[in-house]
C-alpha cells in the first residue's frame, strides 16, 4: 500500500494517515465511478447553460438559508436575496417556534414585503406582524392575514387565498434550508443522505457565535467550489503563508495531499489531517503568539464536548479537519478544535457570484478568546483573498474557449464531481424538457 505524502509529516507520522477506504488497486477517481478523462468547464461561462442551472439546480435542490441562531426568538426573521432567480425568501420563526418560509411578497398586489431602505438588499430584524409598506395589508408570523386596511371595498376576499405564499423549509441540526419547488422531488432527509446526516451530532448548537464576510467575484460560483475541493493549489498559491523554512520552490514545494475523500450521493467531503498534520507547515508567526490562534483556529480549545460520530466519516488518523460540500452550494468545514465555517457562493451572473463566509466559534468568555477567534477568521478571509484572486484569472483562461478539455489528477475527484454532478443534472433537465 502506498502511504500518502502529508506535508510536513515525518515518514513516520505520514504513516499514520491512511486512505480510506483505500482505493485498490486504482485511484479515487475509479473508485467513485468517475471518467477519468479530460472535462469541460462549459459550465462555468456558457450563458446557455446558466439558464438552465438555474432552473435544473437551484429550483430544485435543498438549499441553505442560514442558522437557527439568526432566528433566536419568536418573531425574528430574515430575507434571504436570490436575485438570479428574481426571488426573495423570507425566514421567520413563528408564535409557536417554528421556523416557516415563504416568498417576501405581499399577496395585494405584489410589493416586497420585508425590506428596509434598500429594497434589493436583505433585511433582518423582530416583529410581532409583518405590515407591508405600500397599503398596510399585515400578516402573522405563520403568514396569515391579519389586516386589510378598508376590507369591505373588496371583492371575494378569502383568508386561504391571500396568506403569504410558502416555501419548503427544513431545520436539520440548526442549519435552516429551503427548496423552490411545488412538491419536492426528494424528501430534505434523502437529499442529505445517511453519511451527511449523521454529521447533527456535532455540537453546532454551542458555537454561536458569528462572524460574516460577503464579497463578489468575478468568477462562476463552482470555481470558487472548486478551489476549496484540493489541496493540490496550495504550496502555489498559498506559499507565502507557509513555514519558510520549508523547500518553497520548484519541484520542492511541499506537496500538500488530501488523505481521503468520500462521496454521499450528490454531495462529497474531503477529510485531512488538518493542524495535526500540518504542524511543521505553520509558519509560527509572532503575531500567531499573540493572538492565540492562526489558520486552524484559536490555540486554547473551548470544550465544547464530543464532536459526534459524524465528522471524520473516513476514520482517518490523526483527524484534523472535514470540508463537506453540501450540493449544490454550501460547504461546512468542521475543525478538529471547535469551530466550524460555512461557505456559501450564490450565482449572480454565469461568470460572477457572491461569496458568503460564516465563523462560527463558541461564545467568547473574555477579550482574549474574542481576539482569537477574529484572528482565525482574517486568517481565513486572508486564505480566501488568494484564491479568488487566482480564480478570477482562471475564469478568464476559460472564458477564452482556446483550450476546451482540462486534465484533473486524483487529488482533484472532488471537481471532477461536482461537475459531473452539475453536469449530469442540467443533461436531465434538458431531456425532461425535451420530453425523452
Ligand atoms: S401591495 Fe402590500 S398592501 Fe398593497
Ligand atoms: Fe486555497
Amino acid at each position: 500500500m502506498t502511504t500518502p505524502h502529508i506535508s510536513g509529516l515525518t515518514e513516520a507520522e505520514a504513516a499514520g494517515i491512511q486512505r480510506f477506504p483505500k482505493p485498490e488497486p486504482g485511484s479515487w477517481t475509479e473508485h467513485f465511478g468517475l471518467d477519468t478523462g479530460p472535462v469541460s468547464f462549459h459550465d462555468c461561462y456558457d450563458p446557455e447553460f446558466y439558464e438552465l442551472e438555474k432552473e435544473a439546480i437551484f429550483r430544485r435542490n435543498w438549499l441553505y438559508a442560514g442558522r437557527v441562531e439568526q432566528l433566536p426568538r419568536k418573531g425574528t426573521y430574515f430575507t434571504k436575496e436570490l436575485p438570479f432567480l428574481n426571488l426573495s425568501a423570507l425566514f421567520v420563526r413563528g408564535m409557536d417556534d417554528q421556523i416557516r418560509a415563504f416568498h417576501n411578497i405581499c399577496t395585494h398586489r405584489g410589493n416586497k414585503l420585508m425590506w428596509e431602505d434598500y429594497p434589493s438588499q436583505a433585511s433582518s430584524g423582530s416583529c410581532r406582524q409583518m405590515a407591508c409598506k405600500y397599503h398596510g395589508w399585515r400578516f402573522d408570523l405563520e403568514g396569515e392575514i391579519s389586516y386589510v386596511h378598508n376590507a369591505p371595498e373588496f371583492f371575494d376576499l378569502k383568508a386561504d387565498d391571500i396568506a403569504l405564499k410558502k416555501i419548503h423549509c427544513e431545520v436539520w441540526a440548526g442549519f435552516i434550508f429551503f427548496n423552490l419547488e411545488e412538491t419536492p422531488s426528494q424528501s430534505f432527509r434523502e437529499f442529505l443522505t445517511p453519511g451527511v446526516e449523521a454529521l447533527e451530532s456535532y455540537p453546532f448548537d454551542k458555537m454561536t457565535e458569528h462572524y460574516v464576510i460577503e464579497s463578489e467575484i468575478a468568477a462562476n460560483w463552482k470555481l470558487y467550489m472548486d478551489a476549496f475541493q484540493e489541496l493540490y493549489h496550495v504550496p502555489f498559491v498559498h506559499g507565502l503563508m507557509n513555514n519558510p523554512a520549508l523547500p518553497a520552490t520548484g519541484v520542492d514545494k511541499v506537496p500538500f495531499m488530501v488523505p481521503a475523500f468520500s462521496i454521499h450521493g450528490k454531495h462529497r467531503c474531503m477529510t485531512s489531517g488538518g493542524p495535526h498534520a500540518n504542524k511543521r507547515v505553520r509558519a509560527g508567526r509572532p503575531v500567531e503568539e499573540i493572538f492565540r490562534a492562526d489558520f486552524f483556529g484559536p490555540f486554547d480549545a473551548y470544550d465544547v464536548g464530543d464532536l459526534g460520530d459524524g465528522v471524520n466519516p473516513s476514520r482517518i488518523s490523526p483527524w484534523g479537519l472535514d470540508s463537506w460540500q453540501l450540493y449544490p452550494n454550501l460547504v461546512i468545514l468542521t475543525w478538529c478544535k471547535n469551530w466550524f465555517i460555512t461557505y456559501e457562493y450564490w450565482p449572480t451572473s454565469a461568470t460572477t457570484h457572491k461569496f458568503i463566509l460564516r465563523g462560527h466559534f463558541p461564545k467568547p468568555t473574555n477579550a482574549t478568546e474574542r481576539l482569537a477567534q477574529e484572528h482565525s477568521l482574517v486568517t481565513t478571509k486572508e486564505f480566501c483573498m488568494m484564491d479568488a484572486n487566482t480564480l478570477e484569472a482562471t475564469q478568464l483562461g476559460y472564458m477564452s474557449g482556446a483550450v476546451k478539455e482540462f486534465r484533473l489528477c486524483d487529488q482533484e475527484v472532488a471537481i471532477r464531481h461536482l461537475h459531473h454532478v452539475v453536469q449530469t443534472d442540467v443533461e436531465n433537465y434538458k431531456n425532461e424538457l425535451a420530453g425523452k
